[in-house]
């Protein structure tokens, strides 16, 4: 046997054996299994970086991670999008949002919303909807993520064909080209520039209880663990689930929220293998979270680190670290978060129960 073939054939059966790599160099362009290193993924400049697109969840949403330092005036000019919804989440640093529906806004009978979102605050946008934002720190990032997946090609193509004669308020896009991009400018709209205590406009912050409302017609506002939340205590461990948006609030198109998830408390305990019928994403925030699919070696995740899994997948995930923690993503109103707070009680704290020595038996009836 040439020594070649030999060794093509030890990596191949070493595959076999071990698994591929669940960890890729950069977003890939169709849907796969698959885990990113923080800060890796298609990159458009100005720190915007694209961990998940439509090409790799099969259009099912876009994850887009904004590093950037304070904008100073708006980072965007106000618009609408007719079709796409459009969450805005704080990872560091501080972003402020704007948001009013845009029928509210043309008859006057809505008052627009603002709020100061800080790490793990979130401003859900829906369809509709007028927003414009602006990053505070000099440090911040802003998770977005758009649904449908697809709508990224909007950035990229923007960069293709700026108009120098168009307003100047719009960085000298063309304004009627954008429609096109599900983008509709609001030139009109001002940002009102009366926060108090981190808000203006109706609506709990951090200082009361923030619901999930039973239709979209105006932004939705969750500051971090101040959002339902369930315990889940399956598997002889614990996940808090506080969702940002469920299916009810996106016609079943995505749900979003946060996982925080402790060890088994019986170590031997076999992470539950999970399946469900629309894509799937996590991102890492709180400390080691390993992800586990057939046919791939365990990928270990840490803080910033993403993961992603198409429909119908195989996958299970474990932590040995207290108050693991991540955000995560479906493709539809039925996914993860769906089948755990199904099976979950209502809960209010950030914290999961914290007895020591207790059996996964017990754990069941707790
Ligand atoms: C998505 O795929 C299409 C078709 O291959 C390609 O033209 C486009 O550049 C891709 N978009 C991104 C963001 O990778
Ligand atoms: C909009 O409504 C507010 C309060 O209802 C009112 O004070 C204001 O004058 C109205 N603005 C216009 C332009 O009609
Ligand atoms: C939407 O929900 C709000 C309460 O959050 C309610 O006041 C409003 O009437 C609802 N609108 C529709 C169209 O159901
Ligand atoms: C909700 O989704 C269904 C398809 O699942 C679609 O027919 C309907 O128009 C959507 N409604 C809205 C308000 O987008």
């Amino acid at each position: 046997m040439a020594k070649s073939l030999r060794l093509g054939l030890l990596v191949y059966l070493a595959s076999v054996v071990y698994g591929a790599s669940l960890w890729v160099p950069t977003t890939p362009q169709s849907p796969k299994p698959y885990a990113l290193r923080k800060g890796l993924g298609i990159a458009l400049g100005g720190g915007n970086t694209f961990p998940v697109t439509g090409n790799s969840s099969g259009k099912a949403f876009c994850l887009l991670n904004t590093n950037a330092g304070s904008s100073g005036g708006a980072g965007v000019f106000p618009h609408v999008h007719k079709k796409t919804y459009e969450n805005f989440y704080a990872v560091k640093g501080r972003v402020q949002l704007w948001g009013q529906n845009l029928d509210g806004y043309l008859a006057n009978a809505s008052v627009q919303q603002t709020r100061i979102l800080g790490p793990g605050d979130i401003g859900a946008i829906p369809p509709n909807t007028i927003h414009t934002f602006s990053l505070l720190e000099p440090d911040t990032q802003l998770t977005g993520v758009l649904v449908p997946g697809g709508f990224e090609e909007f950035f990229f193509n923007m960069e293709l064909s700026p108009n120098p004669g168009a307003s100047p308020g719009a960085g000298g896009l063309d304004l009627a080209g954008l429609a096109k991009w599900d983008v509709h400018p609001q030139l009109d709209f001002v940002p009102r520039r009366d926060v108090v205590n981190g808000r203006a406009g109706p609506g709990n912050w951090y200082d009361g209880p923030n619901s999930l409302p039973p239709n979209v017609s105006a932004p939705i506002w969750i500051a971090k663990n101040h959002g339902p939340k369930y315990l889940n205590s399956e598997s002889g461990r614990y996940q808090i689930v506080t969702p940002f948006v469920t299916g009810q609030q996106t016609n079943n198109t995505f749900s979003q929220g946060t996982i925080t998830l402790s060890p088994f408390a019986d170590a031997k305990q076999k992470a539950p293998v999970v399946v469900s019928a629309v894509a799937t994403a996590f991102m890492l925030e709180e400390g080691q979270l390993e992800v586990s699919v057939d046919g791939f070696e365990v990928a270990v995740l840490i803080n910033g680190d993403i993961f992603f899994v198409p429909p119908n997948t195989h996958f299970s995930y474990a932590t040995t670290a207290e108050f693991t923690k991540f955000m995560y993503v479906t493709g539809g109103g039925k996914g993860l978060d769906y089948d755990l707070t199904s099976k979950a009680r209502v809960w209010d704290s950030a914290f999961y129960p914290q007895e020591t020595a207790i059996s996964a038996v017990q754990f069941e009836r707790i």
